[in-house]
């Protein structure tokens, strides 16, 4: 696993040589359109990429795109896996160790959610303060490479507070209404049951939804600060008189995917 890592950073700084991307990117469902406008791209199929898997779901390119956004240099995911593909948690290792290989310090996560705070409006973002661990699996399972991290790492401060802080002041001189909240991942792929939805909601989430937690979890293994924002596509099961699918998915991620893309290349350009 943490080979794959090692043997893909290789490949690509073999054939891009001179990248030095700070910030990492993990585009979600229908949210892939900031990797489209990347400057200057040198863009690897995970097919090229030893360890990486080949993402299945529609709206999930597969790609690895390096280059420039808002004047930093940025490593971006564009397509991810999710586990109910049937991938082992652990596939997520050598994507996230990749990114880490090529100096990304930060990593900055979208997704799509269903919203469980009834004030929520579909089309809303939200920014993660924490997250449940719903998925019943971890990435991290088996033999810890202490070349990463520690074998029982923290998870306080998974979102970190000083980039949280900077995702509000931008979203705040932009006039983008960022909700706040905890992120609950379940496995999926069903939509949840509306007693499920209940359980999310007596549980302290605000936002349910299949990703992103795996891939936080090792990207805090290995030291990287994360920020993570959901587009609230729907309300959760029960909570509206709607009947879910990947199709509202992807309408309404499209419908946010705008001011979204603003929100995000104007935190990357506060490194710039
Ligand atoms: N549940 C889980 N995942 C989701 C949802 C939802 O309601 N909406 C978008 N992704």
């Amino acid at each position: 696993m943490s080979e794959d890592a090692r043997k893909a950073a290789a490949l690509i700084e073999e054939r891009a040589p001179g990248r030095k991307p700070t910030i990492g990117l993990v585009l979600g469902s229908g949210l892939g359109g900031l990797g489209d406008q990347v400057e200057d791209p040198v863009a690897f199929s995970f097919a090229e990429l030893p360890g990486f898997p080949q993402p299945t779901v529609e709206g999930h390119a597969g790609r690895l795109i390096l280059g420039t956004l808002s004047g930093v240099e940025v490593a971006c995911l564009q397509g991810r896996v999710h586990l109910y593909e049937g991938h082992p948690a652990t596939t997520v290792q050598p994507l996230i160790r990749t990114l880490k290989l090529l100096g990304c310090e930060t990593l900055v996560l979208t997704n799509a959610a269903g919203a469980l705070d009834l004030d929520a409006k579909p089309g809303q973002l939200m920014l993660l303060t924490d997250h449940i661990n719903g998925q019943g699996t971890n990435p991290l399972l088996g033999k810890n490479d202490d070349s990463f991290g520690p074998r029982f790492p923290a998870m306080t401060g998974a979102y970190s507070p000083v980039l949280r802080e900077r995702m509000k002041t931008v979203a705040a001189e932009q006039g983008v209404t960022l909700r706040e909240g905890v992120y609950m991942a379940l496995l999926g792929p069903t939509f949840e049951t509306p007693a499920e939805i209940r359980m999310c909601q007596a549980m302290g989430a605000n936002a349910v939804g299949m990703s992103t937690v795996p891939e936080v979890i090792v990207a805090r293994h290995c030291g990287m600060q994360c920020a993570a924002v959901s587009v609230l596509t729907n309300m959760g099961a029960g909570l509206a008189d709607e009947e879910l699918s990947h199709d509202q998915t992807l309408e309404f991620a499209q419908k946010a995917s705008a001011s979204l893309q603003e929100l995000i290349k104007g935190f990357i350009g506060t490194f710039a």
